[in-house]
């Protein structure tokens, strides 16, 4: 695999090899690496100190409570999608903010909710009317996310809660034919989620839309939601921008801020460790089968879709050989992508994918009855640590009885 790999993704291994800090680990597995998640919580602790805004976990994208101790003290709380993630943040950064979003409450959750969630945001005028007095009697802070219609990414509608016929968020229309004044009695704050792993120049085009459409509501709020997206935590993400965003939108209309993103509190905080069963060849293709999954283990490969960085690899024929890594299951799609490599692969030789601590343990699956890879943690000090193992009885409780 020659010379260590310094790319950001895997910064966390100081310029050693995978195999020596990783080697002695059964695979597949996830390693998540809390020096990186605490670096995250560091860069987003020092936007809300230089600002006054507040941050949340967006639980959707890293839900591994056990190291929710590492970022609590850089945070205000978490975000939910829900009941389940509601409690969790609940249970798992006790004492703290849990803000839940979710397109639509059902009635029995909604109730159990109002344990666990202080901050609650409607997704309609018509949710916000059926269970705003409830949440408000309960004495919770009220919400509902505005669709400012400020499509700032192309290419992936699926991704963007603005493209047309987006059911994210009440459009501008939607709250003058509904909102009446006792149901804009019942809100303390706005919320908005546009942006997918963008930079501070699309929220600033973003807060331009948000203020052209309600600009005469927000002097009413206290607080104001910017959502998740933000890719703060990158190299080069303009965070003297993002701040600026946050300072005009206090000064202006008087609100808290808060930001609620999911990847930047993980980003490049975790690798999946995994070895190769077998190397085969079709025609042209050199194939490598490995034993983790794109569509099992790291889904937003093929519904991104997204390409993993893999430690010591290139682009396709950017390196002397190039392989099509493959997983064990049936389905003929699910491949991670072509990487080049230094040497060609061999049965036994380990890889190290990045960027897997998010949307990664939270979003895997036993399709084929794949094995969900156990979860270890690399504590600051370098230690490996077992977080969590799984076994047939986590495939097969999940089926029947
Ligand atoms: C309402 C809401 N908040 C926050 C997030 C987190 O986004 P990200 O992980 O891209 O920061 C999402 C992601 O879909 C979201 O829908």
């Amino acid at each position: 695999m020659g010379a260590a790999d310094t790319r950001h993704p895997f910064a966390g291994l100081h310029g050693k090899l995978p195999q020596e800090v990783f080697g002695s680990l059964p695979t597949p597995c996830y390693i998540l690496d809390e020096a990186q998640l605490k670096h995250n919580g560091e860069v987003l602790a020092g936007v809300a100190a230089h600002t006054g805004c507040k941050i949340l976990l967006a639980q959707k994208a890293f839900s591994n409570y056990d190291l929710y101790p590492v970022l609590a003290p850089c945070l205000a709380g978490t975000e939910a999608s829900g009941l389940y993630e509601a409690r969790l943040g609940a249970e798992e950064m006790p004492g703290q903010e849990v803000h839940v979003f979710c397109a639509a409450y059902s009635e029995d959750e909604f109730k159990e909710l109002l344990k666990y969630a202080g901050h609650i945001v409607f997704n309609s005028p018509r949710q916000l009317q059926k269970f705003g007095a409830l949440a408000k009697q309960a004495g919770k802070s009220v919400g509902l996310r505005i669709n400012p219609e400020c499509s700032t990414q192309e290419g992936h509608a699926i991704y963007d809660p603005c493209a047309p016929g987006s059911r994210m968020g009440t459009t501008r229309a939607q709250w003058d034919a509904n909102m009446t004044p006792e149901l804009v009695a019942l809100l303390d704050g706005l919320h908005f989620h546009t942006l997918c792993e963008q930079d501070a120049d699309d929220l600033a085009t973003t807060l331009k839309a948000v203020e052209e459409r309600f600009g005469d509501v927000l002097p009413k709020m206290q607080w104001l939601n910017f959502g998740g997206g933000h890719h703060i935590t990158r190299p080069g993400y303009n965070i003297a921008l993002l701040e600026d965003c946050i300072r005009t939108a206090q000064q202006k209309w008087g609100v808290t801020v808060y930001l609620e993103p999911g990847e930047a509190c993980a980003l490049n905080a975790g690798y999946l460790a995994t070895r190769v069963l077998d190397v085969t060849q079709n025609g042209a293709t050199n194939i490598a089968i490995l034993d983790t999954s794109a569509a099992c283990h790291m889904p937003d490969v093929l519904e991104m879709p997204y390409r993993p960085p893999l430690y010591g690899a290139g682009e396709a024929d950017e390196k002397a050989v190039t392989f099509r890594l493959g997983s064990q299951t049936c389905l003929a799609g699910d491949v991670i992508g072509d990487y080049s490599f230094d040497a060609p692969l061999a049965e036994g030789h380990l890889l190290l994918f990045g960027d897997m601590a998010i949307y990664t343990t939270c979003k895997n699956n036993t399709f084929n009855g794949m094995p969900l890879p156990a979860i270890y943690a690399y504590t600051a000090a370098g230690q490996l640590t077992l977080i969590k193992q799984f076994t047939y009885s986590d495939f097969k409780c999940r089926l029947g009885r």
